[in-house]
């Protein structure tokens, strides 16, 4: 199965990623985590995407779509993924259908997951994010067992620096802008599937799941 998750920052694209990975056996291939993981490595890529990350820009398309290109030919990708976080221009949109094109695979579906921004605002202002693993917590809707430590690697939490009042509310601005156009490029494919993204986590998955099973 191929997938693409859509969604506004903070719509809850990598909590349910998670689940949806886990029980269809795919791959989540965030583009996020990977530029973090460049910036703890201290790689030339995570340099050069900080500036941009920190302040809620988007990094320049051709950095992110040579990066996607390099991840989607690894071999441990056959059996499906999930693009969490990529596209998010019309412009790497264009690019992965010739990925695809040139790699004869079709996406399943496109799962755009609709959340209103007050709500983003709440989850994103008291997310924690693992410093080992990158999973996503929050203080009030989703914690920890113990107190800034991850349930799962045991790494220590700490707070997105592109999670502060003012990135965030440039992470929804650009979104809004460049990301949402996507949506109708997808609708026109019809391969575009809307998911509720308010209410409880598990609740939001069994909505994915019902989707899910019928593609
Ligand atoms: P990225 O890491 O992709 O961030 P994002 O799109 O802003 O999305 P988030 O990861 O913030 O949100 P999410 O939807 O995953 O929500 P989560 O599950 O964590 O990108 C970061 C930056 O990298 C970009 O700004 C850009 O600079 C760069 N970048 C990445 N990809 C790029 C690309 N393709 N092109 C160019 N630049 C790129 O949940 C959020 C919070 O809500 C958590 O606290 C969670 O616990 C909580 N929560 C989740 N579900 C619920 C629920 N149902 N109810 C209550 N709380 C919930
Ligand atoms: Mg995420």
């Amino acid at each position: 199965m191929r997938l693409i998750f859509l969604g506004p920052p903070g719509a809850g694209k990598g909590t349910q990623a998670e689940r949806i990975c886990s029980t269809y056996g795919i791959i989540q291939l965030s583009t996020g985590d990977i530029l973090r993981e460049n910036r703890r490595n201290g790689t030339e890529l995570g340099k050069l995407a900080q500036k941009y990350m920190d302040a809620g820009e988007l990094v320049p398309d051709n950095i992110i779509i040579d990066m996607i290109k390099a991840e989607l030919q690894k071999p441990a990708l056959k059996t499906g993924y999930l693009l969490d976080g990529f596209p998010r221009t019309i412009n790497q949109a264009l690019a992965l259908d010739s990925l695809l094109e040139e790699m004869n695979q079709k996406l399943d579906a496109v799962l755009i997951l609709e959340v209103p921004n007050e709500e983003l605002i709440k989850r994103l202002t008291a997310r924690r994010t693992c410093k080992s693993c990158g999973k996503s917590y929050h203080l009030i809707f989703n914690p920890p067992r113990k107190e800034n430590i991850c349930d799962v690697c045991g790494g220590e939490l700490f707070q997105r620096d592109d999670d502060k009042e003012e990135p965030i509310l440039n992470r929804l601005k650009v979104y809004e802008n460049q990301t949402k156009p996507l949506i109708n490029y997808y609708t026109e494919k019809s391969i575009a599937k809307y998911i509720n993204g308010v209410g409880d986590i598990d609740e939001i998955f069994t909505r994915i799941k019902a989707i899910l099973d019928k593609v």
